[in-house]
């Protein structure tokens, strides 16, 4: 760095994160698709994550920018930049926790399976980059259509031999977020204190909120729970037309993301009882994937839950959604194989 003074400087040895020291502990975090529109809060508020020690944003576009703009915020994460599939190795090397945001988003009147023609693509070669350069990091997958962006991670591992489903997760904690805050909104309540389990998948009917299992337990007439259900497996598309062909959710995802990015690394660090719902490889249903309550430790996922008690709404919500959930699934395994 030519504008660091070289002259001797004094430095409190005994302050514990003093870079001086040897950096501070941490978590060594990869985010790809770092430059676009999730990426970039997703960027901003992981450098605010005193779990992260280092930050690599990698995009194929604009990292330069996004890199220098975070890196002189005053957290203690130091934040590298890599541009384009050259430097995707180095990215990736060494990294506990690798985010995939990176992706089109949907435009008005796409459903999220209109991505997976070039979204499918991306993804399958993020996670070859993956299983070569870091095949023991926990991935989050953000990009859709989720319920097949995650098969295909599965297969792509399977295929290079380092496949460990404990460590593959897809990113549904958006559809809690919506659900704790309509829930919130309807009873008027605050949403920091609301927690309603979504299972399923993420996309329309497979997004199956559990209105039954919600904390602190509450009851619904019939026409709150219909509404309810269906503003949270829609509420993509209403911020998709809102933004009017800008894009989807972006700033919310991000929030979301960063909870559950947080959430897998206090499972790494070794928490007890960090418990989420995450869209993964499971035993839950006759289905390979289901989205479901799991808990997280030191290696990925540490246990899935039942679905527990579903009421009669519920229970028909959920064929729906297995119906749906299972060609999204097969789209996603067949292309992989090819
Ligand atoms: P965006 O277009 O603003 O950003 C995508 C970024 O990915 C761009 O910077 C682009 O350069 C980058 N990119 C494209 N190909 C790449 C590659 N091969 N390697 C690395 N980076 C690459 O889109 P966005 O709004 O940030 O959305 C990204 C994805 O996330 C979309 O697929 C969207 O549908 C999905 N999404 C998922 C959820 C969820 O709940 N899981 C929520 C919102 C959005
Ligand atoms: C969302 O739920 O906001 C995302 O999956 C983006 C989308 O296309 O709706």
């Amino acid at each position: 760095n030519p504008h660091k003074p070289q002259m001797e400087r004094s430095c409190n040895l005994e302050t514990a994160n003093c870079r001086a020291k040897g950096g501070a502990p941490g978590f060594k975090v990869a985010i790809l698709g770092a430059a676009g529109g999730i990426g970039q809060p997703l960027s901003l508020l992981m450098k605010m994550n005193p779990l992260v020690s280092v930050l690599h944003l990698y995009d194929v576009a604009n990292t330069p920018g996004v890199t220098s703009d975070i890196s002189h915020m005053d957290t203690s994460a130091v934040v590298r930049g890599f541009l384009g599939p050259q430097q995707l190795e180095n990215a990736l090397t060494g990294m506990d926790l690798v985010i995939i945001p990176a992706g089109v988003p949907r435009k008005p009147g796409m459903t999220r399976d209109d991505l997976f023609n070039i979204n499918a693509g991306i993804v399958k070669t993020l996670c070859e980059g993956i299983a070569k350069s870091c095949p023991k990091a926990i991935v989050n997958i953000i990009s859709n259509p989720v319920n097949s962006t995650v098969p295909i991670a599965a297969e792509v591992f399977k295929k290079s031999g380092t496949y460990d489903p404990r460590r593959l997760l897809g990113v549904t904690m958006l559809d809690v977020v919506r659900a704790n805050t309509f829930v919130a909104e309807v009873l008027g309540l605050d949403p920091r204190e609301v927690d309603v389990p979504v299972v399923g998948g993420h996309a329309g009917v497979t997004i199956l909120p559990l209105l039954s299992q919600m904390k602190p337990p509450c009851s619904f007439t019939s026409e709150e729970t219909t509404y309810l259900t269906s503003r949270i497996q829609n509420g993509g598309t209403e911020v998709v037309e809102a933004k009017a062909g800008a894009g989807s959710a972006t700033l919310s995802m991000a929030y979301a993301a960063v909870k559950f990015a947080d959430a897998c690394l206090r499972g790494l660090r070794g928490d007890a009882d960090v418990i989420k719902c995450a869209f993964v490889p499971s035993v839950v249903t006759e289905l390979p994937f289901f989205a479901s309550k799991v808990r997280l430790g030191r290696n990925g996922i540490e246990e899935i839950y039942p679905l527990g008690l579903l009421n009669e709404f519920e229970r028909v919500g959920l064929e729906m959604a297995k119906k749906e959930l299972a060609g999204s699934i097969e789209k996603g395994i067949s292309f992989a194989m090819k």
